[in-house]
């Protein structure tokens, strides 16, 4: 799309961003971002949360708070119960209370496949806000969220296992990634973003670009939801995994145990549902940062740092 020139778009120039970023006074900018996709999970209030916690992910990712939300929904009226679409609604109202946010109106489309979503604003204070620009060598890749949600959807799907069994995974996907955004800010940290669709390594490998840097993953320290490994030795794996890897094959360098690596790497590619995020912590405030996500009942697990070397490359041990 042609370019804007609009100075009070401050994130204009970067081509890795969570949200668009609009200067709105001197101190203040709005932080706006959509997102909406088909259920992964049957039950629809379930449906609901996850897809709007999914949506807030991206604020946060910024180091945003959500102001206000509006609903897209695309619905089969004609075939599908209306309670649905109901609880596809309320499950995602129910997000935007817990996420301090005011639902202001939203857009309803007939549509033979249901998808749900939000479009979120947030405001962010200009001198806290966190980019994917910003990683420095030897600062720390902290992750808030485990890995694993494309595998256990895919699972779900082929009757693999149960929504009872996949209970850590919905547990996960519906989770704000407001605590862990929060305790960033107060620490004050290098760079962030969040994992989604193009999987823990495409989203670090924006990161590094952005930050024209390279960093090191320790794969056995890369948290992984329950049965993952299972479920992925089994085939249970979506095809943007494949594409994903594909995708980051040039820029990865395998130095773990040969035999590990083609479970490992797929793995790595699995597009996330409201994945965590991914914080880069400069090493003085590394153990701070995990003290007060702690604090918060967060899980951060720390997966690899930040190295000098061509931009964007990743070592995989
Ligand atoms: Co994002
Ligand atoms: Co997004």
């Amino acid at each position: 799309m042609p370019a804007t020139d609009d100075p009070d778009y401050l994130n204009r120039e970067q081509h890795f961003s969570d949200a668009g970023i609009y200067r709105i006074s001197e101190n203040q900018a709005l932080v706006q971002t959509v997102d909406f996709f088909t259920p992964i999970v049957d039950d629809p209030y379930t449906f609901g949360q996850i897809a709007a916690a999914n949506a807030f992910s991206d604020v946060y990712a910024m180091g945003g708070k959500p102001l206000t939300a509006l609903n897209i929904i695309c619905f089969p009226v004609s075939c599908q119960p209306l309670e649905v679409m109901e609880s596809i609604l309320r499950g995602g109202c129910d997000k935007i209370i817990e996420a301090g946010a005011a639902l202001v109106g939203g857009h309803s489309v007939e549509d033979p496949e249901p998808k749900y979503g939000l479009s979120v604003t947030g405001v962010v204070d200009i001198d806290k806000m966190v980019t994917s620009e910003g990683a420095n060598p030897d600062d720390l890749l902290v992750l808030t969220k485990p890995i694993g949600t494309g595998i256990i959807a895919t699972a779900l799907k082929g009757e693999i296992i149960t929504e009872k069994d996949a209970e850590e995974v919905i547990n996960g996907m519906k989770a704000l990634s407001a605590a862990a955004s929060e305790s960033m800010i107060r620490v004050g940290v290098s760079a962030c973003t969040d994992v989604t669709g193009f999987s823990l390594l495409g989203h670090l490998y924006e990161m590094l670009l952005s930050s024209i840097s390279a960093a090191e993953i320790d794969y056995q320290k890369v948290p992984l939801y329950p049965a993952v490994e299972e479920m992925a030795a089994m085939g249970m794996i979506p095809g943007g995994a494949y594409r994903n890897l594909d995708y980051m094959r040039p820029y990865i360098t395998w130095s773990g145990e040969p035999e590990k690596k083609d479970d490992a790497l797929i793995i790595l590619s699995d597009p996330q549902t409201s994945g965590g995020l991914l914080v880069a912590v400069p090493p003085d405030r590394h153990k701070q940062y995990l003290t007060v996500l702690q604090e918060n009942g967060v899980s951060g697990q720390t997966i690899g740092r930040i190295t000098e070397g061509p931009a964007g490359r990743i070592v995989i041990a």
